[in-house]
């Protein structure tokens, strides 16, 4: 998955690619390239590693010339390369492109350019729109007609802006990200609002099977068949331009320390949306919860939290596995589908499914444009901000404090929640974030970590149990703590660490006796976190006391910390974790 940007207007193109791109970077930061035309001819600069790196290298924002395009790339057809870094030329050298997603009939496409003379210089799937372009482009010598061909013989799900030699740009969209930024005397062509936010807030969100032709200063959006569209300008919110890391080392620390405020900001205006939801819960023949990682863990904890407070079942189903049992959903039904970017291709996937078994759909995401949103009955919007640490922290307690809403929604006001006093709470937890450094210290040079919790803690620690793989890169694993001595106990030894979540509350005990089992029959190191003392733990968290409801949203916050710290132990990237990307839009 990648980014892709262009722009044309009355400024230099280069350095405001270039900025662009470094915002989107949460998309893919494998490679980065721009190209820009001046005087008729394409000059493209590019290589791998993050933008910033590019840029030192090879000076992108150098480049001179008022249009052109720009790519991060998170690599899936072809290794991290210079060669398979974008933007592609097509053999001519006359068109350039960038591209997002995964064009499914490359192979066939490529033999058949191949047979024809055309040549290919990378491993990508992307470089035969680059080639395919050309081709129509000398037979049509008409840029639309060019890119109607074009679009009407690639199969898969992708995005792309081409450039010609002349500078004119153009895009097409099928199932990934295009948004169209119009600004006073530029236009932009961007996966993500962020590319362009800086300069404008008009937006179009371009729909699927559209593609775009910039020509002297306005744009023109077609449908596949050709026929003309109308672009609906929306004002997108300034906010999500402010991507800034204010005084702090990475955005991941900024955002776990953002969290005392997201979290009284999740489905604030939203009491009717709320209502909604819980309407639709109540009509439903069957409720299913979807989302992907940690959108995915949000699920399991959200059907806990509808049979504890609404009496309702509700069945979480991991988005990217919906496809190969389609038959789960039964018709008349409610998919409640969370997603911080809303954007991810395997949740959007499964609201497919669910809406082709007329089902509702309830969307939980942050941007309330994004592609989740349109396509939802009903969308409650986080309102964290951006979120560009790739791994999720703000957006997961944002998302437990809606379901929570929706909850008390449905039991009809008996579930009191203080959500400030949550949000002290949190204060008081990073507050105490030296105690939470230490211990950091203490693991960064172990192999194995076992996250255990019963109940409603369970899904936090396979929640935490992903914090720390993707901050730390350490093998972990969040396990029921009465599952332990049905096999994992014999994991456990002298090498590992074992986090058990165990607030006081009814899971307390039996957390305690999975405890007592490891203390019994290894030296493995315990670390408790709980708001209270026992003397089973080698090291403790402490949580402030809280009524029961409030645990989930409390105890997730020192697992962040010190996925965190450990990350900085091991001087690893905590905004940009290796092979990772914070919005999939590939399959
Ligand atoms: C990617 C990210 C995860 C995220 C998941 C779902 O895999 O690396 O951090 O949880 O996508 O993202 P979403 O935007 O749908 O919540």
């Amino acid at each position: 998955m990648c980014s892709i940007i262009g722009y044309c207007g009355s400024r230099e193109a280069a350095p405001i690619l270039v900025k662009g791109l470094k915002r989107m970077e949460y998309r893919g930061y494998d490679s980065a390239g721009v190209a820009t035309e001046n005087e008729n001819e394409i000059q493209v600069r590019k290589g791998t590693g993050r933008v910033s790196d590019v840029n030192s290298n090879v000076k992108l924002d150098d480049l001179s010339g008022k249009s052109g395009i720009g790519h991060t790339r998170w690599a899936t057809h072809g290794k991290v390369t210079d060669l398979n870094a974008h933007p592609h030329t097509s053999n001519s050298g006359k068109i350039a492109i960038v591209h997002n997603g995964t064009i499914e009939n490359f192979e066939e496409l490529k033999r058949h350019l191949e047979s024809e003379g055309y040549s290919f210089k990378s491993e990508t799937d992307s470089e035969v729109i680059a080639n395919l372009l050309q081709k129509n482009y000398e037979t049509t010598k008409d840029v639309t007609k060019t890119l109607r061909k074009t679009v009407s013989e690639l199969q898969g799900h992708y995005a792309f802006v081409a450039m010609f030699e002349n500078g004119q740009l153009t895009a097409a969209r099928s199932r990934e990200p295009l948004i169209i930024g119009v600004g006073r005397d530029d236009l932009f062509l961007s996966s993500d609002v962020l590319g362009f936010i800086e300069y404008t807030d008009e937006a179009i969100y371009v729909k699927n099977k559209n593609f775009v032709i910039l020509e002297k200063g306005k744009f023109e959006i077609f449908n596949y068949d050709g026929k003309h569209v109308e672009g609906k300008p929306t004002k997108v919110s300034k906010e999500f331009g402010d991507v800034y890391k204010d005084h702090y080392a990475y955005f991941t620390l900024k955002e776990i320390h953002e969290q005392p405020e997201t979290i009284l900001k999740a489905g604030e205006k939203a009491l009717d949306e709320i209502k909604s939801a819980s309407d639709y819960i109540r009509d439903a023949k069957n409720i299913y919860i979807t989302g992907s990682g940690t959108s995915y863990n949000a699920a399991l904890i959200a059907k806990q939290i509808l049979s504890k407070y609404a009496k309702i079942k509700a069945e979480p189903i991991m988005a990217s596995e919906l496809q190969f049992s389609p038959d789960i959903i039964e018709k008349n039904s409610v998919l409640i589908s969370i997603s911080q970017s809303g954007e991810t291709a395997d949740v959007l996937d499964a609201v497919k499914i669910a809406k082709e078994a007329n089902c509702k759909i309830i969307a939980i995401v942050n941007p309330l444009t994004s592609s989740l949103a349109r396509e939802a009955d009903v969308t409650i919007g986080m309102n964290c901000g951006p979120e560009i640490g790739v791994v999720a922290t703000k957006s997961f307690t944002s998302q437990l404090v809606i379901l929570y809403k929706i909850a008390q929604k449905l039991n009809g006001g008996n579930l009191e929640i203080d959500f400030r006093q949550t949000s002290e709470s949190i204060s008081k937890i990073l507050k105490d974030s030296k105690n939470i450094q230490q211990t950091a210290g203490k693991l960064k040079g172990i192999s194995d970590i076992y996250v255990l919790g019963s109940g409603i803690h369970w899904p936090i620690a396979i929640e935490a149990s992903l914090k720390l793989k993707e901050l730390t890169y350490i093998h972990a694993e969040g396990i029921p703590s009465g599952e332990l001595k049905h096999g994992p106990l014999a994991l456990i030894d002298d090498n590992v660490f074992v986090i058990i979540i165990n607030p006081n509350d009814p899971t307390y005990e039996g957390t305690l006796t999975s405890a007592r089992k490891i203390k019994s029959r290894s030296g493995a190191k315990i670390i408790g976190i709980s708001d209270v003392k026992s003397d089973l733990y080698d090291y403790r968290i402490e949580i402030p006391k809280m009524s029961e409801s409030q645990f989930p949203i409390l105890e997730i916050i020192p697992i962040q910390l010190l996925s965190y710290y450990i990350a900085r132990e091991k001087d690893t990237d905590p905004d940009y974790p290796r092979n990772l990307a914070k919005s999939i839009t590939v399959k």
